[in-house]
């Protein structure tokens, strides 16, 4: 997700903002920029594209002097990735400029209120506000401003503030947003995490949320959201830059893993407004969702899966059938597409090349287009008629985590969304959000409860070969947990529909064989379950995924992955975590390439 760095000291800061920009490329970002000050002067230069583009317009800083600065690498959410839409804003009277990591859930009232009040805005982002809050609220006192501005703003943020008034100072501020601040000697930093630092100060301050931090350059103060002093304490960071890349973990798929519940969350909490699924970018109105007759979803690997899964909450809750088609097949079926068709496209990078032409295919036969992408501005977001974003925050790792479940979040909120608009939500509609609010919660308890995953990674990873068996959405679940373990592990890893054991499949069980039981379905629980002993007749080792306390399926199973209690309609989210974790930790047995696993890329740009 976007970077921010600050600076102020005894050196030129812009070429230490440029650095610290640098480090902070690996989080993903789509334009750049920085705003120094100098006496009281603030200039700001900002580019799209790379940050080499930056040091070539600044002459690698000298063309913007002073001692004092913000920095900002941007992944586009609201608003395209152009040179406006960057950061820093600076407000209508020049005094200020922001930069801004997160998502303000409540900018479009604060836009309007300050348009009313006269504020002139020059961007689409959400962050602008904050700056016009900022001069709003000034009135000889930063920190009054900045406390002011933040009781304002919801959701979440970690913001950098200059003042043309208080040469020498930046300000930071830190709610649900990753920030900390570095300590040096007489010059002093923030950023969003060490590797902006790490090369001029391994002393640290960690923020907690609701803190704001007063920096100049021979003092750092820390503050409450009412303005009482905080003591802080120094941290010594031991890591070493590429570590400190990942926040720590070993594998960028780790991390994404573990940034579920916020990516889940960002994707989920924008979209419900008084109580019900709002998607500002889905211009469809009640008619138009009536004619539609007819779903297909189109995707590749994950994707595709995300599709799978979705389409049962879809026909469940939204009662319109639903087809998933692989967009590879898709494109050369001569599909039976008309104006009656909703073409739901998903991908995470938005470049695949089968999906781009589905869509090409389906659109030229009338179908509406929707496209579930994470990539602002990305070629399918652009193709398709309305263009709905996962804000997961940039994928680095090249096997799908934080994609695959914001996608499925997507597919939840459409589902609750049409169900309500079509009348199939009455007397429920309350219970489905909060279970939709709920789901990035129980994520991170399905994180946090699966501990013994690396020991059953440890115990299976010299199969040659697993199954994995569910029935409906478990069915989905397994086809993308098999899916996770073969791409980076290299186990040969099959998912089949448990139903057809019978078929043919079961032939190949034997003494041993590991078979990964996705059971979570109530509604297919007993059937399921009548597989696991099946299988386990014929002698194989099973570890069953159910919720937690489910005592039959334990008593049937070798070993267990636990989901918690959650809703029944939206567990399918919550059943890839451990599956995921059980890959990653599998693969590490293995000793393989996690984070880049040979032959695959990250975005499949040919066909
Ligand atoms: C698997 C994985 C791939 C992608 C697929 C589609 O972990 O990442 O299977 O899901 O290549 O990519 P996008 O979503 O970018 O269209």
């Amino acid at each position: 997700m976007c970077g921010i760095v600050g600076y102020t000291g005894v050196q030129g800061a812009a070429p230490i903002l440029l650095e610290g920009l640098q480090k902070l490329e690996y989080r993903g970002y789509d334009s750049a920029g920085i705003a120094v000050m100098e006496d009281s002067r603030i200039l700001v230069s900002k580019v799209t594209g790379r940050i080499v583009n930056l040091c070539e317009k600044t002459q690698n800083g000298a063309a913007v002097p002073g001692s004092t600065g913000i920095g900002h690498t941007r992944w586009a959410t609201h608003g395209a990735p152009t040179e406006k839409n960057a950061h820093p804003h600076l407000s209508n009277d020049g005094r200020f400029a922001v930069v801004h990591n997160g998502i303000i859930e409540n900018y479009r009232a604060l836009r309007e209120e300050l348009i009313s009040k006269g504020y002139v805005f020059e961007s689409e982002t959400d962050t602008e506000v904050i700056v016009h809050l900022m001069e709003m609220y000034y009135h000889g006192d930063v920190k009054e401003a900045l406390i002011r501005t933040s009781n304002r703003l919801h959701g979440s943020y970690a913001l950098g503030v200059i003042c043309s008034e208080e040469p020498g100072k930046i300000y930071a501020v830190r709610e649900s947003s990753p920030l900390i601040l570095g300590v040096g000697v007489q010059e002093n930093y923030f950023a969003s995490d060490v590797t902006a630092l790490v090369n001029h100060t391994r002393n640290v301050i960690y923020l907690e949320d609701g803190e704001f931090a007063e920096i100049s350059g021979d003092q750092v103060s820390v503050y409450d959201c009412l303005g009482q002093p905080i003591p802080k304490k120094i941290a010594r960071i031991a890591w070493d830059v590429q570590a400190a890349e990942k926040g720590g973990y070993e594998h960028f798929m780790l991390k994404e893993i573990m940034e579920q519940p916020g990516a889940v969350k960002a994707t989920i909490t924008p979209r419900i407004r008084d109580g019900r699924v709002f998607f500002e970018e889905l211009k469809l109105s009640d008619d138009e969702l009536r004619q539609i007759t007819r779903i297909v979803i189109t995707a590749c690997g994950s994707a595709y899966y995300a599709g799978c899964s979705g389409k049962y909450v879809l026909e469940q809750l939204a009662r319109i059938p639903v087809e998933v088609e692989l967009a590879s097949e898709l494109r050369y079926s001569n599909p039976l597409i008309d104006d009656h068709t909703l073409l739901i496209a998903i991908s995470q990078s938005g470049e695949t090349a089968d999906t781009i032409a589905a869509i090409k295919e389906c659109k030229k036969r009338g179908a509406r287009t929707l496209a579930i992408v994470n990539v602002v501005g990305s070629t399918i977001a652009q193709l398709a008629d309305y263009a709905v974003y996962t804000w997961a925050g940039p994928e680095i790792a090249v096997a799908t985590t934080k994609g695959f479940t914001t996608q499925l979040s997507v597919l939840y909120l459409l589902a609750v969304l049409f169900a309500d608009r079509l009348g199939y939500l009455v007397g429920r509609s309350a219970e489905m959000i909060a279970a939709l609010q709920q789901i990035p919660m129980y994520i991170q308890q399905a994180i946090d409860m699966n501990h013994r995953i690396p020991r059953l990674a440890n115990k299976y990873h010299k199969n040659h070969s697993l199954f994995f068996i569910g029935r409906n959405t478990d069915y989905a679940i397994a086809l993308e947990g098999a899916l996770k373990m073969k791409e980076i592990s290299y186990l040969h890893a099959e998912a089949y529909a448990a139903g057809e054991l019978k078929h043919g499949t079961i032939a190949l069980i034997e003494d041993h064989q590991p078979v990964i039981a996705v059971c979570c379905n109530p509604a297919v629980m007993e059937k399921t379950m009548n597989n696991i002993i099946e299988v386990k007749a014929r002698g194989a080792e099973v570890l069953a995924l159910t919720f937690r306390n489910n005592q039959k399926i334990v008593s049937a199973a070798d070993d267990f992955l636990f989901i918690p209690d959650v809703n029944p309609v939206f567990a399918a989210v919550i059943e890839i975590i451990p599956l995921q974790l059980l890959a990653y930790y599998t693969a590490k047995e293995n000793k393989c390439d996690i984070d880049k696993p040979r032959n695959l890329a990250k975005s499949v740009t040919v066909e």
